[in-house]
């Protein structure tokens, strides 16, 4: 409140000055021009001056009268940007917490293998630990659920994986080595991520889907769209993959953002692909078909669900089981029924189906 009226307070105190400084300037320019007109009258009478030369005076000093009136408006214009300057420089001056050292290896193999060993993390300049000592593993040609209940710490732990964050303590290693060993991009370059929150660009539903290849030929683009299972969709739009998405574009489903954000993925063609509840918007039927093209394309690389259904689980290799920041089972849906009645009832409340 205080701010506020201290920033009214000074805003006045510009539009005042604005204001008044105009017909001041005028008035003085006024009282000058007139009293210039009578002196100089007064001396072509004397017969000491020209009407010629007199004349000519006064139009220089008109015309120098307009440069000089924009010198207070310019000299406003300067503190303002002045102003502006500092705050930008300041801001620009913040040292990135969320920076990270890029590393030196270039990651030129298929990623066969990610390790997580005794994984600690806090985000940046928080106090609370959202991972605690996780040891986990993930291999090619396998197949990954990962559940547990909102805040359990699903996104953190996979968010690790392509680096949107390094570990606080302990190792996280990609083909046996430190992931911080590697150069970002090409890490970057092995690994599809379609995350919780989509983002589409404004841009042609082409362009959206190549974002991640922006060299792949319209081939690629429908067939990772039809294995999205939103190529059909595409065709019934007027201008197809040319439609304009974002602002001034079309609006698109959660569903069909989160298709468009799988086509994405696949067309960048990854070593592993992270499912971050990539399909909760999708029908049954629509995920289970997603779901299969998916797999097929998979069966050979590194496949990591976060589950939001049970179909999901069902269709895993092994499930890894979140509470709390920590894994605290592991295995086939089978194993953890059997194992955990924790997880039964999780799986219960979570999917509402009842086993
Ligand atoms: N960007 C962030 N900054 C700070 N805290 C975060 C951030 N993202 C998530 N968290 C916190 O980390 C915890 C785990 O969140 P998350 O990994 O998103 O869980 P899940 O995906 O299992 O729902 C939550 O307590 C959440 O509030
Ligand atoms: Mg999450």
């Amino acid at each position: 409140k205080e701010e506020n009226k201290r920033y009214v307070k000074q805003f006045m105190k510009i539009k005042f000055i604005q204001g008044i400084y105009p017909p001041i300037v005028e008035i003085i320019a006024g009282v000058v021009i007139g009293g210039l007109i009578f002196y100089g009258g007064y001396r072509i009478v004397e017969g000491t001056l020209t009407p010629g030369g007199f004349f000519a005076f006064i139009i220089a000093l008109i015309m120098a009268y307009e440069p000089i009136r924009k010198l207070g408006s310019t000299y406003n214009n300067i503190q303002q940007a002045v102003a502006v300057a500092e705050r930008v420089k300041k801001i620009l001056s913040i040292p990135d917490e969320y920076a990270l050292k890029d590393g030196s290896l270039n990651l030129d193999s298929f990623i066969a293998r990610i390790e997580f060993e005794d994984v600690h993390f806090s985000y940046p300049g928080r106090e609370e630990k959202v991972l605690k000592g996780i040891d986990a593993s993930f291999v090619s040609g396998k197949k990954y659920a990962i559940v547990g209940k909102t805040g359990s710490g699903k996104s953190t732990l996979v968010s690790l994986i392509p680096r949107f964050f390094d570990v606080t303590s302990g190792t996280l290693k990609v083909n046996n080595r430190d992931v911080r060993d590697y150069k970002l991009r090409p890490l970057r370059k092995r690994i599809g991520f379609v995350s919780q929150d989509i983002v589409l660009f404004r841009g042609t539903i082409r362009e959206n889907i190549a974002i991640g290849k922006p060299d792949a030929s319209m081939e690629e683009i429908i067939r990772a769209a039809k294995i999205a299972h939103i190529h059909d969709f595409i065709e019934t739009l007027p201008e197809k993959y040319e439609t304009l998405l974002g602002e001034g574009g079309i609006q698109l489903s959660g569903g069909q953002k989160q298709r468009i954000a799988i086509a994405r993925a696949v067309l960048k063609n990854p070593d592993v692909l992270i499912l971050d509840e990539a399909t909760s918007a999708l029908d049954s039927e629509t995920e289970k078909a997603v779901q299969d093209a998916v797999d097929r394309i998979f069966k050979d690389k590194i496949l990591i669900a976060i589950a939001h259904r049970l179909s999901t689980v069902l269709n895993s290799d092994e499930i890894l089981f979140m509470e709390d920041g920590k894994i605290i089972a592991r295995g086939s849906h089978r194993d953890l029924l059997a194992m955990s009645d924790r997880y039964k009832r999780l799986c219960e409340l979570q999917f509402n189906e009842s086993l």
